[in-house]
């Protein structure tokens, strides 16, 4: 039977037309998973910018760059499936738990399967967690027989995840995630891959997302329970945000570019998911019209264009 690309794009050139609304629809589930993990605070925001600037460093396309974001926003939509007391839990995830986490890339992949622009993202929804010596999930194949995005995503979201706070504990310094990064070279890592993550950090060009939710969004602390509160583009001076994990109401000082929390007494627990609209339009107004395809991302065809860029 012929596959939904083939059926969708006949032909040889195939293009994606990028329909503005149908991108936003996209970028929007990435913003589901956002608001429903309390605890990432912007961590798809990040991924996206690191996955961008990554695929730059590396010389790809405009266009590989563009996707390189956007696989990098919506890569963890399968946690959607994931109960929220493992999602959220703040110790450490016994054995089941932990089996039922790992299920987010291929029920990421079942969600895009359909939708019209999910050649687009499936690679990179669903390999994301694979490991260049094998070891990784759901398949346990080599990353480096994968298309490039997922491979770019990795890196971009191992530094995230070593860099951001978390309930039970703190983010790691920049200079010792980058080290721990070099460690993980054709282990954990696409060796190449990495070393380009480690040549950009040269002009400073991570300092703009590290520690931001969005462009010039510095994460403030929650002056109660000290974990990071994403603060969203539309939020002003004076206006109330919510620490998702102790539940409570603050007022916003904005001051240059500092962000402070001030503390009302007040809390509410019928928090409501907050999308950002605004950073939804932002990423989508810079896609191209179409992109070619290579038909699947992971095919012989893409592997022999993106395998080894750099030799
Ligand atoms: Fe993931």
């Amino acid at each position: 039977m012929a596959s939904l690309l083939d059926r969708l794009i006949p032909g040889k050139n195939r293009r994606i037309d990028l329909s503005r609304d149908l991108l936003k629809s996209v970028l929007v589930l990435g913003a589901v998973i956002e608001a429903r993990d309390a605890y990432t605070g912007g961590h798809t925001w990040r991924v996206a910018q690191y996955s961008r600037l990554l695929a730059e460093q590396a010389g790809l396309s405009a266009s590989e760059v563009f996707l390189s974001g956007l696989g990098g926003f919506i890569h963890d939509i399968g946690k959607v499936g994931i109960p929220d007391q493992v999602l959220n839990k703040t110790g450490r995830l016994s054995e089941d738990e932990f089996s039922l986490l790992k299920t987010h890339p291929t029920v990421g992949k079942k969600l895009l399967d359909n939708h019209p622009l999910g050649p687009l993202v499936l690679d990179s929804i669903t390999y994301h967690h694979e490991r260049y010596d094998g070891q990784g999930y759901p398949s346990g194949i080599g990353s480096q027989s994968l298309s490039i995005y997922p491979r770019i995503i990795a890196v971009a979201d191992c530094f995230d995840a070593m860099t951001s706070t978390r309930s039970y504990r703190k983010g790691m310094p920049k200079d010792v995630a980058l080290g721990i990064l070099a460690e993980l070279r054709n282990t954990q890592l696409d060796g190449m891959l990495v070393d380009s993550f480690l040549g950009f950090d040269v002009t400073r060009r991570l300092d703009h997302t590290l520690g931001h939710s969005d462009e010039g969004r510095r994460l403030a602390n929650c002056p109660m329970d000290g974990l990071i509160v994403a603060l969203p583009r539309y939020k002003e001076d004076g206006d109330m945000v919510y620490c998702h994990a102790c539940k409570g109401i603050y007022r916003l000082h904005i001051a240059q570019d500092t962000f402070e929390l001030e503390a009302t007494g007040q809390q509410r627990f019928d928090l409501q998911p907050e999308i950002d609209l605004e950073l939804i339009n932002d990423l989508a107004s810079g896609a191209p019209r179409s992109i070619a395809l290579q038909r699947e991302m992971s095919n012989q065809e893409n592997m022999d264009k993106h395998g080894s860029p750099w030799e």
